[in-house]
């Protein structure tokens, strides 16, 4: 099949072509890729074209693609069956590692990163007995109804402040603050006393490019949440792992976290991770309902065992000497092409910016110039880079990546910043 034939073939199938939206390129403009394979820090078109790869699956890809040691384990793991609907023993060895790098007490395997948020809401509810969830604007912590209120990533990439079907009744019940923002905290603490349920956060944004969480914030939400008596449970679907060898460390106070990506080495998976007491509260200890037939598949347990593997301490040691030669190459690019671009970076993850500094919060995210970006896209893509097909994505780079394909990198993006930004 030919690029085209896959695109025309999916428009007839899929809603827009896809079966997620950011896929579509709709934010960027022109043909999405279709990927037939990948490999290390390359991903391949269905033509054989190669790409250097900073997609990373939108997170999960931290050792590159089709890292031998998670394909053997998940071949193995295939053959011995797939779908028992049974406790057995890989879910146990992932728990473990995840349990000794995050010292998160208990944990429930799930299929995705909107599960897990989904399910840690309701515990936080049924911990609290109150409804109302705070959560910040331009954090997107996937699609369930309560979460998708002023969410970022693809919502913000499509312009929809809100989705279309979320009745009223429940995204009214999702207060949406500005991120950094410690007065807003404060007010909504002092207007609503012994109200919130939860309030939800990622640890670090990276659903609106990526944001600097500013300590005073951090602080507050802590103190906050907890002199209210509010769960504060921090998404972690992408920096869990992404940054260190378990949590980000941003906030050490969360009661719930919820993990995703990494852990599931390219396959479906979330998780959600906490003291014993509120874990209890999931069926069938108690009364909060949530199953799954998939949940804790054991070749997804087998592929995140694999990664996790990998992920020693020298393996973060390489990932923050590349990512940084990658933000160093492309600071030089945006200063010599006196571009109104900046970078922001959180070891592996990187957002280049379309405006002079990185934002502070969604506001200042979307005053980025996102036709800029869609020119520096299609630029990037022309010269064999592919990079996330949104303004509101964030770059990943893998541990396969290295330094020759970074210097590439640097080489078109220092000719991109001037297609994309005409003199
Ligand atoms: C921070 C965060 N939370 C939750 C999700 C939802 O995860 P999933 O797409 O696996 O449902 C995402 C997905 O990108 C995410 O970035």
């Amino acid at each position: 099949m030919t690029n085209q034939t896959i695109r025309s073939a999916a428009a007839d199938l899929f809603p827009g072509g896809v079966n997620s939206p950011v896929r579509s390129y709709r934010s960027v403009g022109g043909d999405p890729i279709p990927i037939a394979r990948g490999e290390g820090p390359y991903v391949y078109d269905a033509e054989g074209t190669r790409y250097i790869d900073y997609v990373g699956g939108f997170g999960p890809a931290i050792l590159g693609h089709a890292h031998p040691a998670v394909t053997t384990a998940i071949a193995e793991a295939a053959a011995s069956g797939l779908a028992f609907g049974a406790l057995g023993p890989r879910e146990i060895e992932l728990a473990a590692a995840i349990r000794d790098a995050t010292g998160l007490e208990r944990l429930r395997f799930l299929n995705s990163g909107t599960e897990a948020t989904m399910t840690a809401i309701r515990i936080a509810r049924a911990a609290t007995q109150r409804d109302l969830i705070v959560k910040f604007d331009g954090c997107y912590h996937g699609h369930s109804d309560g979460l998708l209120v002023r969410a970022g990533s693809g919502v913000a990439t499509l312009g929809l402040s809100d989705s279309a079907g979320v009745p009223q009744a429940v995204a009214g019940l999702t207060a949406v603050l500005p991120y950094n923002d410690p007065a807003a905290l404060i007010r909504w603490f002092e207007a609503h006393p012994g109200q919130t349920a939860a309030v939800i956060v990622e640890s670090i944004p990276a659903n609106v490019g990526l944001l600097a969480p500013d300590p005073e914030f951090l602080q507050t939400l802590q103190s906050l949440t907890r002199a209210d008596g509010a769960l504060l449970i921090a998404d972690e679907i992408i920096t869990g792992f992404r940054l260190r060898r378990g949590l980000s460390g941003v906030l050490p106070h969360a009661q719930l976290v919820t993990l995703g990506k990494i852990i599931g080495g390219g396959l479906p998976i979330g998780a959600i991770g906490g003291p014993a007491p509120l874990l209890g509260l999931l069926a069938p200890e108690g009364p909060v309902y949530q199953a799954g037939t998939f949940s804790a598949n054991p070749a997804v347990m087998a592929a995140g065992a694999a990664t996790l593997d990998q992920l020693t301490p020298a393996a973060y040691e390489r990932l923050e000497q590349v990512a940084r030669h990658l933000e160093n190459g492309l600071l030089t690019a945006i200063r010599r092409a006196e571009a109104p671009a900046s970078v922001a970076r959180f070891g592996s993850m990187l957002s280049l910016f379309f405006r002079p500094t990185p934002p502070r919060d969604y506001a200042e995210a979307r005053q980025s110039d996102t036709a800029a970006f869609a020119r520096f896209h299609r630029a990037m893509r022309q010269r064999g880079i592919l990079i996330p097909p949104s303004q509101f994505e964030t770059w990943f780079v893998s541990l396969a990546h290295n330094e020759p394909q970074i210097d590439a990198t640097v080489q078109a993006a220092a000719q991109a910043l001037r297609e994309a930004i005409p003199a």
